[in-house]
């Protein structure tokens, strides 16, 4: 039988990449999304993808009268939480925001999937929980540390899961520690577009690429790296979406969960990407050194043989494709004709 899979925040970057990876994979799909960070005509741009009318409630995950609506709607078998905040510099100035909407939300959801007799869910958690990493390439096992508000609610997530499913072994999990989602999805229809100025690296490179903000700013020429800029592991965010259809099949298939690094084992610096992007786009792109940004590290490069081996999860997009894909979606979105 066709199982049913809740999406919180299904209309955002990841979630709406996620959506139409599930539907391509035979699954019914419902998208939970309050719209505060995703584009009001992502549930169209689904349909037009897919071909499929799109199961879209909006509301707060926080609204205990909108979890009773979706879960009385629908008879749901796994959730894949991804209704959150994400922006690291805004959590340390509303930490109890962060923590509201991303572990009470969190908790309220779990609260109600108990209810409904609902025991599988796959959590987005990220690379910032390893902190400033000792080892790298990053295993799994590797310590947890947080350095923000924002990475402290991803960490108390996955404790939040740990606790819960050593009380209760109905309970399975999916704990994905997402590294740098980049690019777009290959339909050119759905993709990243942060409102004003971009806290991550690809969405900003994109903004000159197409006019809107004049040079890029390299935070940091002076890292112990190859070139002095910081290396990150960036994984195409089909690929990701791609991770949590094989993290469900595994959570619907076992009784266990798994924690698991989603990135390429590859790592590109910064004026890498940038150098990337400009092939992608045909044009020289301008930027400037400027300081170090606070609490950037040098290296985050994923250990990726955990997630080959426990759900076959293999990278299968590189750099190029990664800046084209952003490229063509942006390039379209603003109307502009590619160079
Ligand atoms: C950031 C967050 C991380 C979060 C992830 C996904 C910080 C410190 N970390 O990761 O917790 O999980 O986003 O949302 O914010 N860079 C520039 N110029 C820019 C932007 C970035 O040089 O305008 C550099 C950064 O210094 C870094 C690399 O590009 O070396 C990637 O930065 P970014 O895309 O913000 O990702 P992370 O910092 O790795």
């Amino acid at each position: 039988m066709t199982k049913t899979i809740l999406l919180t925040g299904g209309a955002g970057y990841i979630g709406s990449h996620t959506y139409v990876a599930l539907v391509e994979a035979g699954y019914d799909v419902v998208i939970l999304d309050d719209f505060s960070n995703a584009r009001e005509d992502v549930p169209e741009r689904l349909e037009m993808i897919t071909g499929k009318p799109v199961a879209c409630h909006r509301g707060d995950l926080l609204d205990p009268a909108v979890l009773d609506t979706v879960f009385n709607s629908h008879k749901i078998d796994a959730v894949v939480h991804f209704a959150a905040k994400k922006a690291v510099g805004e959590s340390t100035r509303m930490p109890l925001e962060y923590i509201e909407v991303n572990c009470t939300g969190l908790v309220a959801l779990l609260k109600r999937m108990r209810e409904a007799g609902c025991f599988r869910l796959v959590f987005s958690s990220s690379a910032t929980v390893y902190g400033e990493p000792k080892v790298v390439p990053i295993p799994e096992d590797a310590e947890r540390f947080h350095t923000s508000p924002y990475a402290y609610t991803k960490l108390m997530g996955e404790q939040i899961l740990e606790q819960l499913g050593a009380s209760d072994d109905r309970w399975a999990f999916g704990v994905l520690r997402y590294f740098n989602p980049v690019g777009a999805h290959t339909s050119g229809q759905i993709g990243e577009d942060p409102n004003g100025i971009p806290n991550n690296l690809m969405p900003y490179i994109a903004k000159v690429a197409v006019g809107e903000l004049p040079a890029l700013n390299v935070f940091g020429d002076d890292y112990d790296t190859p070139d002095g800029t910081g290396l990150r592991d960036y994984i195409h965010v089909e690929d990701l979406a791609r991770a949590h259809v094989l993290s469900l099949d595994a959570l619907l298939e076992r009784d266990e969960g798994h924690v698991l690094n989603i990135g390429t084992g590859q790592a590109y610096s910064v004026l890498e990407m940038l150098r990337a992007y400009e092939r992608a786009c045909g044009k020289p792109l301008p930027y400037v050194i400027a300081p170090r940004r606070s609490g950037d590290v040098p290296v985050l490069l994923a250990r990726v043989d955990r997630a080959a081996e426990v759900i076959g999860f293999r990278a299968e997009y590189g750099l190029e494709t990664m800046c084209a894909s952003s490229w063509a979606w942006i390039s379209r979105l603003r109307n502009s004709v590619p160079a």
